[in-house]
């Protein structure tokens, strides 16, 4: 998969995108992360990428010229999935969105900042804008990188144990049961003992209880999701 990112922070990525699984998964070419700085496409004299909005109030806009021109150059080269917006106004990512833009080839992932961007870009190039939650951050590279993270490691040979994804929470619209590991008594805290028991049959029933229970108690709106 080839995910090609629009920000005028490239630097908000260098913590995020080499660490971890989403190194590895670019280590194995399986995905495939390129960085544009919108400054670079502008071309106005002093690299500007914002202006004062038409009609007035508070806070700056993204230029539409600088974000096209780049927009239009990727499309010249592929054909991109979706070209997405990372915006507050957005459809809020869930593991069901996750799943599906993982089984995509090429992605374009623009981040918003200062008030937002002309709306022109968002009429004529934006495919899909997505939120990562009813609060607003600073800009949009912290939910381009959780975007990132959540379709990379989806994405088959990425993760060396490839049920482990499909094990996470919500994958199937259950919390994922408790987990441990040694020592099996700590400070007078025991490890449940149908754990240790090596009955794996009873084992599975009593993590798919877990799960339930969990889910019942925590989010049970996942469980009346059609
Ligand atoms: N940009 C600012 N706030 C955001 C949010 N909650 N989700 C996605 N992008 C954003």
């Amino acid at each position: 998969m080839r995910i090609d990112i629009l920000t005028i922070f490239p630097e908000m990525f260098e913590g995020p995108f080499n660490h971890s699984i989403i190194k590895r998964a670019q280590n194995k070419n399986l995905v495939e992360i390129y960085l544009h700085n919108i400054r670079d496409y502008s071309k106005s004299k002093h690299k500007n990428v914002d202006d004062y909005p038409y009609g007035g109030g508070s806070g700056m806009v993204m230029m539409i010229q600088p974000i096209a021109d780049c927009i239009d150059e990727l499309c010249k080269e592929r054909i991109y999935d979706e070209i997405i917006y990372t915006s507050p106004d957005g459809n809020q990512l869930n593991q069901k969105m996750a799943n599906h833009i993982s089984g995509f080839n090429n992605i374009i992932i623009l981040c918003g900042h200062y008030k937002g961007i002309d709306e022109r870009i968002r009429e004529h190039y934006i495919t899909k804008e997505i939120s990562i939650g009813d609060y607003v951050l600073s800009g949009g590279e912290l939910a381009a990188s959780i975007i990132v993270d959540s379709i990379t490691r989806l994405i088959p040979g990425v993760l060396n144990d490839e049920t482990s994804a499909l094990s996470d929470s919500f994958q199937d619209d259950l919390i994922s049961p408790p987990v441990y590991t040694r020592p099996a008594q700590f400070k007078g805290w025991n490890v449940p003992s149908i754990l240790l028991s090596g009955n794996e049959k009873e084992i599975i029933k009593w993590q798919y209880e877990k799960a339930i229970e969990r889910t019942e108690k925590r989010r049970p709106n996942l469980l009346n999701r059609d």
